[in-house]
């Protein structure tokens, strides 16, 4: 959907970022600044900053910064759009209807109607729970060790022992049968009419990251089969795009999340005050998974079953969670099956020092695999390792493979040399031509490149910070100058504004709508500037920085000429001269 730049603005000046904020993070008045602590790391001084006049905030201790929409982007993790219809909402602006297709309005209608039918039956549930009914299923989680509080926070409920309880309840609502099954909380056969899919189990609500009920699991309550029963999959509940506990865990703040099996480990691990603890549901790993957790931590602890089927569900979700870019490590929970059991016996503590003690998935998965050898023969150990080696010879960047090859010859009492012979020879062997060995070159122009752009990136946001430096700088550089197209759009919108008399970043901001561009642009505005004690010193950066920048620019207009582009060429030679020029110039900052 495409909303224009005029109601996106009225949107952002009608909802003040202090007052938005504040409502998240407490703040306090400091000169013309707010201050807090920071939503996005741990700290324990504020250095968290609002500032009213430019409507933007800034952390100086992790360089998190935006505009209002940028930190409901961060903090809720909203998309651009959701941030703009939630700040529409809370100032009472009316975003101009959706232009749907008659199909798509459909689609949008029934995953509402089937969101509405499950936020009910949840709350349903909840209430057959607390009632008469629900005693033994009230009994039962209490029996587990649930706390009321953990019981509410989950919003755990009872399937009552009438087959179409919850259908009737439904029904009495206004909902068709139609939409009933649909949603997959009930089902039709001629002969029985509706019945329900749940009946006479505990039931655990299934939320997405925004707590929105999307399906439910149901425990029997005690040895039944199957122990557990899910929700089919429907418009609104993808089992292999949301992770159970997850609208919890992603603001827990800890760097990493602790993926389990089951949804009992992930109540009574947050019950426990693991809060970053997550489940997917009732369904094997996938990558979906794998980048659902990245938008959130870079780190995944992995704490399933210490059975065979766990064993080997964790082995499955390594190579996912690496191929999505996620460290993994294992969690030990022996003698105990699951989080659940462990944190029962052993209590919180002792699950701490087993987070501290993870191994190293792959460390881990060859302590699985020595399982399969008969490591006191030595033809069993040769046979292992040259398996470990083969394994090794799959990590394609060559430092972490000799940091691996270290590790491994130090755990199994090899010489790492010997080891490192051998994984050449095993790669040689099973075809994998050697792994490719990048050549040195691009990794160091890439380098400088990402040093042009940063530089650019400083260039503005001293621009920003300072209008005297701006009307200084303006006179060497142009937007043409900013190489990365994103910095192109956002120095023309700056220099436009310059020209109307005033900077407004925050309003800039405004017209990335992309998530990704978004923080980009966001960043651009917040780059750290070295810590300069001395006007001089700060003078002499900001004087390197314009240069650096204007080289560069005529570095990639050099590039990018026809050699027959003789009008192109001279300019270019005057460029160059010009740039001499600049050694001269004086700049001064405030
Ligand atoms: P577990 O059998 O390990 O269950 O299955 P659990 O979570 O430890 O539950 P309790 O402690 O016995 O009550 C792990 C997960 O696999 C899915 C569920 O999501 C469950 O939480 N599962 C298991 C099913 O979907 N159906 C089943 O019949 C069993
Ligand atoms: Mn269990």
């Amino acid at each position: 959907m495409y909303y224009s730049e005029d109601v996106i603005e009225e949107v952002r000046m009608k909802n003040d970022i202090v007052d938005v904020i504040s409502s998240y993070v407490r703040l306090q008045k400091k000169g013309s600044s707010y201050f807090g602590l920071c939503p996005f790391h741990n700290e324990k001084s504020p250095s968290f900053s609002v500032s009213r006049d430019k409507q933007m905030y800034y952390c100086f201790g992790c360089g998190a910064g935006g505009n209002v929409f940028t930190f409901l982007m961060e903090y809720e993790h909203f998309s651009f759009t959701e941030a703009l219809r939630y700040l529409a909402d809370r100032a009472g602006v009316e975003l101009p209807k959706e232009q749907y297709s008659k199909a798509a309005k459909e689609r949008a209608d029934l995953r509402e109607t089937l969101l509405a039918v499950n936020k009910l039956a949840a709350k349903y549930y909840f209430a057959q729970l607390k009632s008469e009914k629900g005693r033994q299923a009230y009994k039962y989680l209490t029996d587990r060790a649930l706390t009321e509080d953990t019981i509410v926070h989950f919003g755990l409920g009872y399937a009552t022992k009438y087959s179409d309880d919850l259908s009737r309840y439904l029904k009495m609502k206004g909902y068709s049968d139609e939409v009933i099954v649909q949603s997959g909380l009930a089902s039709i056969d001629e002969k029985h009419g509706i019945h329900d899919k749940f009946w006479n189990r505990v039931m655990f609500p299934i939320m997405d990251a925004n707590s929105r009920v999307i399906g439910f699991g149901g425990r029997v309550m005690g040895d039944g089969k199957p122990k557990y029963l899910n929700s089919p999959e429907t418009p609104i509940f993808d089992k292999s795009r949301n992770l159970y506990g997850l609208n919890r865990a992603r603001s827990s703040r800890k760097p990493y999340f602790l993926l389990c099996e089951g949804y009992m480990d992930v109540i009574a691990l947050h019950q426990a005050g693991f809060t970053n603890a997550v489940a997917s549901l009732g369904t094997a790993f996938t990558p979906g998974h794998a980048s659902l957790i990245k938008r959130y931590v870079q780190e995944v602890y992995l704490t399933y079953d210490s059975d065979e089927a766990g064993t080997k569900a964790a082995l499955r979700a390594m190579p996912i969670l690496k191929e999505a870019g996620i460290t993994a490590k294992v969690i030990r929970m022996d003698p105990y099956k699951d989080p659940d059991e462990f944190i029962k016996n052993l209590g919180a503590e002792a699950f701490e020092e087993r987070i501290r003690k993870a191994r190293n998935g792959f460390m881990y998965s060859l302590e699985v695999l020595e399982r399969q050898y008969d490591m006191n023969s030595p033809e069993g150990k040769t046979a292992f390792m040259q398996e470990v080696a083969a394994r090794l010879g799959e990590f394609e960047e060559q430092i972490e493979r000799d940091n691996y090859t270290e590790a491994v010859a130090k755990a199994y009492k090899v010489a790492f040399e010997d080891l490192k012979k051998l994984v050449s020879k095993t790669a040689v062997e099973r075809g994998l031509a050697a792994p490719a060995r990048r050549p040195k070159q691009t990794v160091t122009v890439k380098e400088k490149e990402d040093g042009n752009l940063k530089s650019q990136k400083i260039l503005l946001t001293w621009m920003i910070e300072d209008m005297t430096v701006f009307s200084q700088v303006k006179a060497y550089i142009t937007p043409e100058d900013f190489t990365g197209s994103l910095y192109k759009e956002v120095a023309s919108l700056l220099y436009e504004q310059y020209e109307e008399g005033e900077l407004n970043p925050a309003r800039i901001l405004n017209y990335f709508t992309d998530e990704e561009e978004h923080r980009e642009a966001a960043s651009l505005f917040h780059t750290k500037i070295r810590e300069l004690s001395t006007k001089e010193e700060q003078e002499k950066a900001l004087k390197e920085t314009v240069i650096k920048v204007k080289n560069h620019s005529i570095e990639e207009a050099g590039k990018a000429l026809a050699p027959t582009d003789i009008k192109g060429l001279q300019k270019l030679m005057e460029a160059k001269k010009d740039l001499q020029k600049l050694y001269q110039m004086q700049i001064s900052v405030k």
